[in-house]
């Protein structure tokens, strides 16, 4: 039916009319500047720009909605567009003023929420809790739905291995098994079970495809590997977010192996479209068809619109190049109309499921609904807790509530600075800060000035010390060569230290750090990443105890800026890394990370007993026995490894095969089970055959990837 419809009205569109479909603009152009104004509201928000310089690149700009273009059918969508009556008054003007009466569709980067901000995927993944991923990503679309958003560019779904790179905040973490399942969790969650109910909107899986392997953690850079490590490492994340239904993928603005993802036939055409079968639109990341000229792939513009175009891509997002060249190309002999109708029919067949032909306007007074504000607000407090790794406790936590305690550390009272990269103006409520979340606690006092402090260190017990980086040290354009502590950070926990006071260290951080120092000299350390709006209550949760941290590390932590990337399912060497001189390791520092993947520390103790493993036809059941042995309830993660011995190629020393979150009461034990399918086993051979070999295999199971509780079998 949809088919049908479709097929009428495109052959009712003139070649400009099905080009515009395809060009896909920014909210509005900056005069004089080639930067969005969506743009440089995020550098401003991200305290990359200051007001004085936005306010005066913006000064003589004269802001134009381009309604013009949308009534003449040259705008198929719009991104960062987020004010309810500006949405309506140009979805009108496209549906009751243009020939063709086609909806726009209306994008946004909803990445960690909208008005409620929650973690930063890298913290949310380190709850390696699926029913939360599903659930947050739910409840943002919802919020996005409400002020007339049709389409989010996420889940960011890129393998991330480099602690340098500052888009690893941005997803789930090193581990592709993790990232699958977060994939596939968050398109459920966007999407629901029908993309045209109210409150559902399309998910858009990127950046397609291995951004995160930009070369030295360099973010842009040259991307380069084999087709197998490709294939067992960054593609099975976006196979699982279009298995789970994803309608939309982004291409990535790196190169693969010397050809720009945005104009790569076989990413786009052999591998989504033909081998994935994926039928929805693929769109370009911001300028990244225009890009193509600066990667020396394009002489121009124009070429530069015809190589994506035929390589597969369907939207152009912000280049203009589509619009500006795709009918001269058709009409010079190029490219063929059949490829432009076959864009334009994915495009429609995006806005047919999401129901705008039927439903193109919201009632935008539901734009504010206090029951779903506080809702949302709940689960992102939820979120926080789980999100929470702790790294270090020698004992001083969880603190009694009577306890006087001093904060110090600028990020421990700046709302906006520690919530995450794409938080967003226009939030439902204000952010808690780590003060005050501790002042509501008991008795607290913070200093911004440390020597204050220092004067009146014998009123307080404990202090608890705010480090790290801001929202605008990591995310997009936030590589770094030096992933350590600030040098100013690094003084502000030596002169706490000096005066002899136990300290409780929270890391607000969108990345790995190389923070030997910092745990040498803490008591505590609290990883809390960038937590969104309720950072500060989940913080003081963990802090008095009232919630027992769950949360495990999805990344690793080095002892070095340089000794990075580093990650627990590396392939085996000849010389495998020991307490040797000749084996894969560096002479200057430890061969084992700072914090493994997988770790955490909570306020109990948990016991592993009873390893089972049976192999049958299909499938190998794994079960063990897991206790709290501790005296505190808690939350236990227990992850399976397996490790395949020996194999046609080199295999990793070890691959998360499973994770269960496991409730567990004092003293109250469960056996847990996991079935793991033998084609959970497979990998991509040297010729690409997705394969499982015979041969010994081994596996480990427990509280993190240094596990020591194994066992074997024969395949
Ligand atoms: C940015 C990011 C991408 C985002 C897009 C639209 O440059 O790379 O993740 O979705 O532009 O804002």
């Amino acid at each position: 039916m949809i088919e049908k419809r479709i097929s009428e009205i495109i052959s009712n569109l003139s070649l400009e009319e099905k080009v515009g479909q395809l060009n896909l603009t920014g909210r509005s152009p900056v005069g004089g500047a080639d930067v969005t104004i969506t743009d440089m509201e995020q550098m401003l928000q991200m305290g990359k720009i200051s007001q004085e310089e936005f306010d005066s690149a913006l000064q003589d700009v004269t802001i134009d909605s381009q309604e013009d273009d949308v009534a003449a059918g040259k705008i198929g969508g719009f991104l960062g567009y987020i004010k309810p009556n500006i949405i309506r008054h140009l979805q009108q003007i496209a549906v009751e003023k243009s020939k063709s009466g086609i909806p726009l569709i209306m994008g946004l980067d909803v990445i960690h929420g909208l008005k409620t901000v929650f973690p930063i995927p890298l913290a949310e993944s380190c709850s390696f809790d699926d029913e939360l991923f599903e659930q947050t990503a739910a409840a943002a679309a919802k919020e996005s739905w409400n002020i007339g958003i049709d389409w989010t560019y996420a889940p960011m779904i890129d393998i991330a291995r480099d602690s340098r790179w500052g888009r690893i905040a941005e997803g789930a973490g090193q581990d592709t098994y993790l990232a699958s399942r977060y994939a596939a969790a968050k398109v459920r969650g966007f999407q629901g079970d029908d993309l045209s109910k109210n409150g559902n909107i399309a998910s858009c899986a990127k950046h397609y495809v291995a951004y995160g392997a930009c070369e030295g953690g360099v973010d842009y850079d040259a991307v380069d590997m084999s087709l197998q490590k490709l294939w067992n490492v960054y593609m099975p994340p976006f196979k699982s977010a279009v298995e789970a239904g994803a309608v939309s993928v982004m291409t990535a603005f790196n190169d693969l192996n010397g050809i720009p993802c945005t104009a790569n036939s076989y990413l786009l055409k052999d591998v989504l479209k033909t081998q994935f079968d994926f039928d929805g639109v693929i769109v370009s990341d911001s300028m990244s068809v225009e890009e193509c000229v600066a990667h020396g792939y394009a002489v121009d513009r124009k070429d530069a619109a015809g190589k994506c175009i035929d390589a597969g891509l369907d939207m152009d997002m912000h280049s203009r190049c589509f619009i500006d060249h795709l009918c001269e190309l058709v009409r010079e002999g190029t490219i063929s109309e059949e490829v432009i109708d076959e864009a334009v029919r994915r495009v429609l067949r995006l806005k047919f499921r999401l129901g705008l032909f039927d439903n193109p306007y919201r009632d935008i007074n539901a734009v504010n609904d206090p029951v779903l504000a506080e809702n949302n607000r709940k689960l992102a407090h939820r979120a926080a807790r789980e999100s929470i790794v702790l790294l270090k406790n020698n004992g001083v936590l969880p603190l009694l509530k009577k306890k006087k305690i001093a904060v110090v550390g600028s990020l421990a009272d700046m709302p906006y600075q520690m919530i995450g990269t794409w938080a967003r103006e226009d939030l439902a409520i204000k952010p808690v800060t780590l003060f005050e979340g501790i002042n509501g606690r008991t008795e607290c006092r913070y200093f911004l000035d440390v020597s204050e402090f220092e004067a009146q260190k014998e009123n307080f017990d404990f202090v608890v010390v705010a480090v790290g980086e801001n929202r605008a040290e990591s995310g997009e354009a936030a590589s770094r060569a030096y992933i350590g502590l600030s040098e100013e950070d690094k003084k502000l926990i030596e002169i706490v230290k000096q005066t002899g006071k136990k300290i409780i260290t929270v890391l607000f951080n969108g990345r790995p750090l190389a923070i030997p120092e910092v745990v040498e000299a803490s008591d505590a350390v609290i990883e809390a990443w960038h937590l969104g709006l309720e950072a500060g209550s989940a913080i003081a949760d963990v802090i008095f105890g009232d919630y027992n941290p769950s949360g495990r590390l999805t990344v690793e932590f080095p002892n070095r800026s340089g000794q990075t990337p580093i990650y627990y399912n590396h392939l085996k060497t000849g010389k495998p890394a020991r307490d040797f001189k000749f084996s894969a390791r560096y002479q200057d520092t430890s061969y084992s990370p700072l914090f493994p993947f997988g770790y955490g520390l909570s306020y109990t103790e948990y016991k592993y007993s009873d390893l089972s493993v049976v192999v049958n036809e299909d499938n190998i059941t794994v079960g063990v026995t897991v206790k709290n042995t501790g005296d505190m309830d808690g939350t236990e993660i227990v992850q399976l490894y397996i490790q395949d011995v020996v194999g046609s190629i080199v295999r990793p020393v070890k691959e998360l095969k499973g994770y269960k979150r496991v409730e567990l009461a004092t003293n109250e034990e469960k056996r847990v089970e996991f079935i793991i399918k033998k084609s959970e086993l497979c990998f991509y051979d040297n010729e690409l055959n997705y394969v499982v070999e015979s041969g010994e295999f081994k596996l480990w199971i427990g509280h993190d990837s240094t596990a020591t509780l194994c066992s074997e079998f024969i395949l």
